[in-house]
């Protein structure tokens, strides 16, 4: 057997684009390939393998058998170099319960692993992620979380159907995965590493917690940490406002063309600059009572208990007098999706009904504080994903690297900077100590893991890497690409001090880059420090 080398792996790191594949000579991608699933067949304990199939690059390839609910029929993902597609089904339990995973194996290789995550309540591979991770030449994996599916159904009345949710789905699909790829290439993996955002970033913060030998290096995106309580607030935004017509209740376009002007007229100067990006929304203490109508006017205003509605919405969650949840930030009324529908939260919902309650008839609307602490008390599988105590993963030196948009309209920002002070606590650490092992960057202007008005695109997926994402592209400069700081960071020690965002003419990679910010880390804030604001330049982490 060929060992991998260090210093091949260093080699391959410095050039960055000469990456290499560290199959041992005279291996045969394309048969390799092909008699893959036969060869694995019967070889990995618990493990269906359906087929393997080479995906020559360029190919758009479609997901027929996926449930609707995850890609709508027809739609398709290109993949950008030679993969090797592996499809595979793995039980969990002897009660039925069990992922469907897929490993993407690259012709160029580079010896790393990669897991990739979920979203929401799980249920479907990120085929996007599964490219990405293949085209910077990883060997990638990714799961269905234990079921199919955006919504939460699958989890009524099957506990071992949520433990796969909670943590089981991505651990499993990394125990065979890197079998998987050892079978293939005939040599083990050097690091692996970790991607994901929302649910995913949780997932990734659950691994580092609980299955700490999994991953050399984590990227945990708007982490739906403190889970149950994530999904209390979500659903408290409808006592907030009310039903749509009730007179608590403001409708998407009062908050999108009254609320919002009103917030960036007394917030976005905060930063010294006037772009639209509130740079660091926690100093923006919003005040809404200059939106009350007057005398008999009714047009571009609001009323007083619409007022009492928006500083209610903008403020911690309490429940029963107990802090349990950072606030929505000032700014994410762009996108109010949480407190404009006049209807609880759909997410929330699904978890009463189908895990807290276990009955799909189960009256949402009556949900309150009871219920809140109900399921935080329940906390199943211990999906809260909050133990601030994760030496073990730090002690066999692995990487932490987690960020969180700003404007996130789903996952209150705070909420990220409260885990990293969780932890900081619990071990008894310094700044310069979590440093060593665990970075977190506020990206400002960005949504939920994607989107917005700031710098947002920083490489955590394939539509948001600056410059080609093939070999030899600039779209991955460890300074721009979050994925590419923390394979330098695991394997040359160079940690990343500041994470370069862009923001693409149109959102769109092809059209170029309109500006680019620097993005701090913990505890530092961007500071505008004069000049032209759109260069990186322009702006200082202090
Ligand atoms: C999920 O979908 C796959 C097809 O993509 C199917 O083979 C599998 O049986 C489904 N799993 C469940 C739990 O329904
Ligand atoms: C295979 O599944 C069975 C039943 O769920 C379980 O007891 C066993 O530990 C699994 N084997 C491996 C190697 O994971
Ligand atoms: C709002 O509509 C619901 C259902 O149509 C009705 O029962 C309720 O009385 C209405 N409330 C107000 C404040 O108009
Ligand atoms: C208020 O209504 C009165 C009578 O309808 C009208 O004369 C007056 O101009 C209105 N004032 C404003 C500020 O619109
Ligand atoms: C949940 O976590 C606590 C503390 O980390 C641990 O004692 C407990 O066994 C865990 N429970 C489950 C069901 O994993
Ligand atoms: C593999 O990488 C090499 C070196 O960057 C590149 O020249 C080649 O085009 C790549 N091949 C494929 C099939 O992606
Ligand atoms: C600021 O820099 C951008 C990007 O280089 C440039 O397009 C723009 O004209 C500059 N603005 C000013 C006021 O100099």
């Amino acid at each position: 057997m060929v060992k991998s080398s260090p210093t091949l792996a260093l080699g391959v790191l410095f050039t960055l684009c000469l990456v290499s594949a560290q199959a041992p000579p005279g291996f045969d991608f394309e048969s390799t390939c092909t008699s893959l699933a036969s060869t694995l067949s019967g070889s990995i304990p618990n493990t269906t393998v359906f087929f393997s199939s080479l995906i020559p690059a360029g190919s758009s390839i479609t997901f027929p058998d996926t449930d609707p609910s995850c890609q709508a029929p027809g739609s398709s993902q290109i993949v950008p170099v030679d993969t090797c597609r592996v499809t595979m089904a793995v039980s969990t339990s002897d009660q039925g319960s069990g992922i469907q995973m897929e490993t993407w194996l690259p012709r160029n290789w580079t010896g790393r692993f990669l897991s990739t995550g979920n979203g929401g309540e799980a249920g479907c591979i990120q085929y996007g992620d599964m490219a990405y991770g293949s085209t910077l030449g990883f060997a990638t994996v990714g799961a269905n979380g234990g079921h199919n599916g955006t919504s939460g159904r699958a989890f009524l009345n099957h506990p071992e159907v949520l433990k796969d949710f909670v943590s089981r789905s991505i651990h499993t699909n990394v125990v065979v995965g890197k079998q998987v790829t050892e079978m293939f290439y005939g040599v083990p993996h050097t690091k692996s590493y970790y991607l994901g955002c929302s649910t995913g970033g949780r997932q990734g913060l659950k691994s580092v917690q609980d299955f700490p030998d999994d991953f050399d290096g984590v990227i945990a995106g708007a982490a739906a940490a403190d889970y149950n309580h994530l999904q209390g607030r979500n659903g408290n935004f409808f006592l907030i406002t009310g039903p749509s017509n009730a007179s608590t209740f403001l409708s998407v376009s009062q908050w999108v063309n009254i609320v919002h002007p009103d917030v960036l007229k007394q917030c976005d100067g905060i930063d010294k600059v006037l772009d639209g990006i509130v740079e660091d929304p926690a100093l923006c203490d919003y005040d809404p009572s200059g939106l009350i109508c007057e005398g008999n006017s009714t047009v571009n205003c609001i009323s007083e208990a619409q007022a009492e509605t928006i500083r209610k919405v903008f403020s911690p969650f309490f429940i029963k007098g107990q802090f349990a949840f950072p606030r929505v930030e000032p700014g994410t009324e762009s996108l109010p999706q949480l407190f404009a529908s006049g209807t609880i939260f759909g997410l929330t919902a699904n978890w009463f009904r189908f895990v807290v309650f276990s009955d799909p008839n189960f009256d949402v609307n009556t949900l309150g504080p009871d219920d809140w602490e109900l399921a935080q008390e329940l906390d199943p599988f211990n999906v809260s994903t909050f133990n601030g105590d994760i030496s073990t993963f730090k002690n066999r030196d692995g990487k932490l690297i987690t960020y969180h948009g700003q404007a996130d309209q789903l996952i209150a920002p705070g909420n990220t900077p409260r885990y990293y002070e969780h932890v900081l606590r619990t071990m008894g650490l310094d700044f310069g100590q979590m440093d060593e092992f665990y970075r977190s960057f506020r990206i400002s202007g960005m949504g939920h893991c994607s989107g917005g008005v700031g710098a947002w695109e920083i490489g955590q997926t394939l539509g948001a890497v600056a410059g080609s994402v093939l070999p030899g592209g600039d779209g991955l400069s460890p300074d721009r690409n979050v994925l590419m700081a923390m394979v330098r960071w695991v394997e040359e020690g160079v940690a990343p001090d500041t994470i370069l965002g862009a923001k693409f003419v149109n959102d769109d990679p092809d059209e170029g880059v309109q500006f680019s910010r620097r993005h701090c880390r913990l505890p530092m804030r961007n500071t505008f420090v004069g000049g032209n604001s759109t260069l990186p330049e322009s702006w200082s982490c202090r």
